[in-house]
């Protein structure tokens, strides 16, 4: 009798380190803004989804009333890009901070000692260690760094969930694959049909952070450690949400681990079935990441995004996040 593989029964979710063919869609017809040049990306009707944005002095605190307007792009795109930006550690926290009161502050899952920032206001998502070395296929930070190359929101899995985050590349241009994906659930919920609306109203999702890392390497996360565990509680939140433009939307993650009062089954074919339909290829952009100063700020209440997974080909990718919390109406999700 054949010796049942563990391994083989193992599920893997990952996706392949690409860039999906450009939607027709994708039309780059610039409009002025005030002193702004405004460049959507996908536009389909009256919804248009991300926009590179041109005519920011970086070299200058941004004045408030340009926050203001920004704000207020980013209300309607849900993502902004902005190129060459130039800006530092200090000029990129400080502009988060014009966004919101309060930034997360990294838990610096492999260390303090082992943090190439040594800034506890940033992220640092980037494929670098310490000593300038690439990340080592198989490390537990290799691994950790899967689950972000499933679709995801950041920090739903916190009960104070985060608004914005904000994303900035140092360094060289990176080759072999440096692409970070979007996803418009706003769409996405508009197009679905009205009993699937009904359905899904009043919903309350159980977010975990290991679960995501669980579904991205099961061997290494499929027990995360104690102190993992202790470090990040799952948290709720509603799965229909009402997002800052008004219109409704889908807070969706690999996070997403449960449908509150229905079983682990039933929940993971609902949250992956739509987690498939917000990410069809109409409701999809990805921005490549050309070089230093490149910078996109994206609204996790109204869309998902995911990385590409590290490769051994990938060449040095040095990106930094700060992640605004959310101080709005559904900031603290639910409590169950
Ligand atoms: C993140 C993230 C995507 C990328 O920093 O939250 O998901 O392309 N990054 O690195
Ligand atoms: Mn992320």
């Amino acid at each position: 009798m054949a010796v049942p593989n563990p391994q083989a029964q193992i599920h893997i979710r990952t996706y392949a380190n690409t860039c999906p063919p450009r939607h027709e869609n994708a039309r780059a017809v610039a409009v002025t803004v005030g002193s702004l040049t405004v460049t959507p990306v996908l536009q389909s009707g009256g919804s248009s989804f991300g926009a590179e944005v041109a005519g920011i002095d970086w070299a200058k605190p941004i004045p408030e009333d340009q926050v203001k307007q920004l704000i207020t792009l980013q209300d309607r795109y849900a993502v902004l890009i902005f190129r060459g930006t130039g800006l530092d550690n200090a000029r990129h926290i400080a502009f988060s901070q014009q966004l919101g009161e309060k930034l997360e502050i990294n838990p610096f899952f492999y260390g303090r000692e082992n943090d190439r920032l040594g800034e506890p206001l940033l992220f640092d998502v980037g494929n670098i260690e310490l000593d300038s070395s690439l990340v080592k296929p198989d490390s537990r930070r290799w691994h950790h760094s899967l689950g972000n190359a499933l679709w995801h929101t950041d920090s739903s899995y916190h009960q104070q969930r985060s608004k914005y985050s904000i994303l900035l590349s140092h360094g060289n241009p990176v080759y072999g694959g440096s692409w970070t994906h979007f996803a418009d659930t706003r769409r996405a919920y508009a197009d679905l049909p009205a009993e699937k609306k009904a359905e899904l109203e009043d919903l309350i999702v159980e977010h975990d952070l290991w679960h995501s890392r669980k579904l991205a390497s099961p061997l290494i996360y499929g027990n995360p450690l104690p102190h993992e565990l202790a470090a990040k509680p799952p948290a709720f939140h509603r799965l229909v949400q009402v997002g800052p433009d008004g219109r409704k939307t889908l807070y969706l993650a690999a996070h997403a681990k449960r449908i509150v009062g229905w079983s682990l089954e039933d929940s993971q074919t609902l949250i992956w079935q739509l987690i498939e339909h917000c990410t069809r290829e109409e409701y999809v952009f990805s921005m490549e990441w050309l070089g230093a100063g490149d910078m996109v700020w994206w609204d996790n209440r109204q869309c998902m995004h995911r990385a590409n997974p590290y490769t051994e080909q990938m060449t040095a990718r040095d990106v930094r996040r700060s992640t605004i919390i959310d101080d709005g109406r559904e900031a603290f999700g639910v409590k169950v």
